[in-house]
């Protein structure tokens, strides 16, 4: 498996597992789970989650799919803009901490950018740090304004991810913010990687990985795993397209695969402002 190398030298798989509204529905949760431990089984062992997802309810789910095996798994989570004050931060956290059945968050994520101060949230994520509740730190959904803002704020260099909407459908990042975070060595997280699975009919997609032997999911996952900074965190509840997904890492896409996608979904010939779902 391709593994990104974070901030400080760890490395971690290049593709994860993505889980909002896992764990919405109580008649799915056996599968979730069974989706979830044999990603854990393939090597994907980024599992994205968020205080916000089902109002605990994704992070209760991870919990019980990473019992008894905790360490296989890199997990991440996000607290929510409201809560990030110093104190807040550290409080979400513990709460976070108490749904995943864990004592440690391995990278801890501002989701969005609210009202709160960066100085502020930096601060809670240091006292975590310091706390050996968290071992990294970063942010999401932060445009080139607010990560040069983030990047100013005593601390926030230190982070070890932006996590961003990107993917096929969404090249804008291309444009600005992902050369400003490549130049720094800040990883990317690239979220909705398959749109949701809005881009899974494509047309353009489908006649692509067709005649690359891969399926429309495949290969909007290859796409983003051609770069070196970027993780990956498709999302499902089911065993079979979770394998299905996983393999997606064994296909290198080449330069004239590129340039075949280039032409259906085109780079950026602008900058424009980073979208968010
Ligand atoms: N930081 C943020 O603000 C933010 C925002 C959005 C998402 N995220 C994170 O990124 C993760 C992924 O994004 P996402 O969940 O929005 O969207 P996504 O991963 O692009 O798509 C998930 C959807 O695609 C379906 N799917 C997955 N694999 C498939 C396959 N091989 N064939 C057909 N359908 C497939 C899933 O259904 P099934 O589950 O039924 O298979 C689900 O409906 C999230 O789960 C979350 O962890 C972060």
């Amino acid at each position: 498996m391709k593994q990104v190398v974070l901030p400080g030298g760890e490395r971690v798989p290049a593709l994860g597992q993505g889980t909002w509204h896992i764990g919405d529905d109580a008649g799915t949760r056996a599968e979730e789970i069974a989706a979830l431990r044999a990603g854990l089984d393939l090597g994907l062992s980024v599992i994205d989650t968020a205080e916000m997802y089902g109002d605990g309810a994704a992070e209760a789910l991870v919990g019980a799919a990473i019992a008894g095996r905790r360490d296989d798994a890199f997990l991440v989570s996000k607290v929510t803009p409201h809560n990030a004050t110093r104190r807040g931060v550290v409080a979400a956290c513990e709460r976070s901490l108490a749904r995943l059945r864990t004592d440690r968050i391995d990278l801890y994520l501002l989701h969005w950018r609210g009202s709160v101060p960066f100085a502020e949230t930096i601060a809670g994520f240091q006292d975590l740090l310091a706390a050996g509740k968290i071992r990294h730190f970063g942010v999401s959904n932060l445009d080139l304004a607010d990560m040069r803002a983030w990047w100013a704020t005593p601390g926030g260099a230190a982070l070890a991810a932006n996590q961003i909407l990107y993917n096929l459908a969404r090249r804008g990042p291309e444009w600005d913010l992902l050369p400003w975070l490549a130049a720094r060595r800040v990883p990317v997280m690239a979220y909705s990687p398959l749109e949701q699975a809005r881009l899974l009919g494509h047309p353009g997609l489908v006649a692509f990985a067709r005649a690359h032997a891969l399926t429309p999911a495949q290969a909007a996952l290859a796409w983003l795993l051609r770069r070196d900074d970027t993780i990956v965190i498709p999302k499902t509840g089911r065993r079979a397209r979770l394998r299905e997904n996983a393999a997606a890492a064994q296909h290198v896409l080449d330069a004239p695969a590129l340039a075949a996608l280039d032409r259906v979904f085109a780079p950026p010939r602008a900058a424009r402002p980073l979208e968010m779902l």
